[in-house]
């Protein structure tokens, strides 16, 4: 991965929010055109797992880039549309057993395939041994359930929430994603998007990725929003609490 792929790359624009959707490099990019070296489908990250069934990418119901659980270890796991070849993706060996995508620093080096490992309790905290740093990719997969009214991401310290990312369906019957943190057990001040891309009953992906000044989120593979550092000592950032109005399949981290 390190020879091929260059950060500048990846977050290559990334100084501007765009609310409509970056074509690249965060998603909705032409398979295989202007992508990362060693990953063939759109939207892919070097040790990321393939896209889902997002709007518009597969068949409903399920996950269908990724391999079943229990279909592993391999990357050859039949029923795997994403690579061309078993050695595209960095760290072929490395995937997580099922049912533990998210153990805490288990698996560094690892990253790819947030496999699917559900349903996991909700809410669920997926813990960061050593904080949060630039370059770490949190992936979050799941559904949103019927007549959803809300679900949150909630990044935290000990006692504060450094990033509060917080999608409400219903807010005075408009949708709107509401991003915050709490310090000294304080709300700060709302920042607010209404581009909203979840859908109840929906699956989702949503991507988290640390940089130096800001989170930067993608759902479905396009970029969303990004979020400044207001808790700057990113490794005070021990754990992310996932919940709300879903059912969740997955929840990783991993550096690229
Ligand atoms: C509050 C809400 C919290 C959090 C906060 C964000 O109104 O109760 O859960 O979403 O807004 O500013």
């Amino acid at each position: 991965m390190a020879d091929s792929f260059s950060l500048n790359d990846a977050l290559a624009g990334s100084g501007n929010p765009n609310p409509q959707g970056w074509p690249a490099p965060w998603g909705n990019q032409p398979a295989g055109a202007g992508g990362y070296p060693g990953a063939s489908y759109p939207g892919a990250y070097p040790g990321q797992a393939p896209p889902g069934p997002y709007p518009g990418q597969g068949p409903p119901g399920g996950y269908p880039g990724q391999a079943p659980p229990g279909a592993y270890p391999g990357p050859t796991a039949s029923g795997y549309p994403g690579p061309t070849a078993p050695g595209a993706y960095p760290g072929p060996g490395v995937y997580p057993p099922p049912g533990q995508p998210s153990a805490p620093g288990a698996y560094p080096a690892a990253g790819p395939y947030g496999i699917p490992s559900g349903p996991l309790n909700v809410p669920y905290d997926l813990p960061f041994s050593g904080g949060v740093m630039p370059r770490m990719l949190i992936t979050v997969l799941g559904t949103v359930k019927p007549n959803a009214n809300r679900l949150a991401l909630d990044f935290k310290t000990g006692s504060d929430v450094a990033f509060h990312f917080n999608p409400r369906f219903n807010e005075e019957n408009r949708r709107v994603i509401v991003c915050n943190s709490k310090l000294n057990n304080n709300w700060g001040k709302e920042e607010r998007q209404t581009v909203f891309p979840f859908e109840s009953g929906k699956p989702f992906k949503i991507q988290v990725l640390v940089e130096a000044d800001h989170f930067k989120v993608a759902v479905n593979d396009a970029h969303l929003l990004q979020y400044n550092h207001r808790v700057k000592n990113l490794r005070e950032i021990s754990k992310l609490g996932i919940s709300g109005d879903i059912n969740l399949t997955s929840a990783s981290h991993t550096m690229i």
